[in-house]
């Protein structure tokens, strides 16, 4: 049987291409490719909690302490992570979300979509200025290490289209079910160059 040539194919072995990051940096210096900048906010620990992360910029103790309560209220059977949201308002309304777990697990609802609804339902999405997520497993493995619920990256989409509409960014503050390590993050931080309404123009 007759040899096939071997021929060079691009994304082939032999013609490895260099990784997108390598390629963005070579990009000319007119070059509109912008990378995204790196979280500014500075984080420091205290003595008294080993674990914990105090921002610099105070947290919203009854924000978070609202998204613990509703987080009591999570339907969480599948997973036993329950986690809470509370978002505020600039007219100083607090609407609260819980997760909602279902046996058709891909249908589950997290906490963070609750508490967006129904403040979208009362009108106030546009208003939406700090959100808080608290989230933790409802019974911890021993040698649990708290650490902070970061949303998921559809939760992080939904913030910032609260945000754009609103025409601001948002604080989100987030923590395991204690409070212990807490975290602050604005609306573009936890989603650079998020796809928005501006792109369906
Ligand atoms: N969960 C939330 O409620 N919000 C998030 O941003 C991350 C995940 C919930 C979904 C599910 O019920 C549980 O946490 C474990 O993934």
């Amino acid at each position: 049987m007759k040899a096939l040539k071997e021929t060079k194919r691009p994304g082939s072995a032999r013609t490895a291409p260099r990784p997108p990051l390598a390629l963005l940096r070579q990009a000319s210096p007119s070059s509109p490719v912008k990378l995204a900048p790196k979280p500014r906010l500075a984080l420091s620990r205290v003595p008294e909690h080993p674990d914990s992360v105090i921002p610099q910029v105070s947290p919203p103790r009854a924000l978070l302490k609202a998204a613990r309560d509703v987080a009591a209220n999570a339907y969480a059977p599948y997973s036993g992570f329950r986690v809470g949201a509370a978002v505020e308002t600039s007219d100083g309304r607090t609407f609260v979300g819980a997760n909602m777990e279902n046996a058709s697990y891909g249908l589950t609802m997290c906490a963070e979509v609750g508490a967006l609804q129904a403040a979208s339902s009362a009108g106030a999405l546009g208003k939406i200025r700090r959100i808080a997520v608290v989230g933790g497993p409802m019974k911890p493995a021993a040698g649990y290490k708290p650490k902070a619920t970061a949303p998921c990256g559809r939760c992080r989409q939904l913030i910032s289209e609260a945000a754009m509409h609103g025409g601001h960014e948002i604080e989100v503050w987030f923590a395991d079910l204690d409070r212990k390590v807490v975290q602050r993050r604005t609306s573009s931080e936890l989603l650079p160059d998020a796809f928005d309404a501006t792109n369906l123009k």
